[in-house]
């Protein structure tokens, strides 16, 4: 049998391997240079890894599922700059482990939520959507703010997190636990949302 571009086409087995082989090399050239590329890798200007407060607030937003409604992903078109605020880049998402972007929008995208209504407006909001927005079919999440957010765990977290490169530093993870102490798991999580987004906005 010719080695010949026909040859293949009639053989399924082997047009199987090349096309995963074809498909492996083409993925890898397109992933494997965003490892390295500066425009990924390198914070925009004025982001800070997660305080230990936000950082809490951020995982009752994962573990609630707060971005199964909601994206954290703002596409560089019109209709969205103008809703929303500054596209995202992805300079904003390096200390993001694992990243929120999400891809379901039953909720309006959060990335620039930070600033935008009180925190008092949050936790009415997260206790009852319905009374500022009367038409809302978001979930009451009014346990949050019953429950103590673990200030206990937040080290090891943040140490976990310096493994895959978050410059935290000892004293930052030392002093974590007590400014975490005495909040609810409503305090951090708003103390996450009004902290969204803030690096580029104002940007154009
Ligand atoms: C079932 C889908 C759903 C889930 C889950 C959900 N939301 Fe929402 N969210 C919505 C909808 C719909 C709106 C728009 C109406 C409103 O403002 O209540 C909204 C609005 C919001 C807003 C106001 C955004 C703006 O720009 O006005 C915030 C903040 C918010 N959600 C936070 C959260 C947080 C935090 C969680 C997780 C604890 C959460 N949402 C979970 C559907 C959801």
């Amino acid at each position: 049998m010719k080695f010949t571009h026909d040859a293949i086409e009639r053989n399924v087995g082997l047009l199987v391997i090349l096309t995963v082989l074809v498909i492996s090399i083409g993925g890898l050239v397109e992933i494997v240079p965003l490892f390295f590329q500066k425009s990924t890798t390198t914070p925009v200007e004025g982001l800070k890894p997660y305080d230990p407060v936000r950082l809490s607030g951020r995982d009752i937003y994962i573990r609630e599922g707060c971005f199964l409604c909601h994206s954290q992903m703002i596409r560089p078109f019109r209709a969205e700059t103008e809703r929303y605020g500054p596209y995202s880049v992805a300079g904003e998402f390096v200390y993001d482990h694992p990243f929120q972007w999400g891809s379901k929008r039953t909720g309006p995208d959060l990335q620039r939520v930070g600033g935008r209504y009180s925190d008092e407006w949050h936790r009415v909001h997260l206790i009852n959507p319905r009374d500022v927005v009367p038409d809302s079919n978001m979930p009451a999440f009014a346990w949050l703010a019953e429950k103590p957010a673990d200030a206990a765990g937040v080290s090891a977290k943040m140490s976990a997190l310096r493994k895959v490169g978050v410059p935290y530093t000892d004293e930052d993870i030392a002093g974590a636990s007590k400014q975490v102490e005495g909040k609810s798991e409503m305090d951090v999580l708003i103390a996450y949302l009004q902290g969204m987004g803030l690096e580029r906005k104002g940007v154009k």
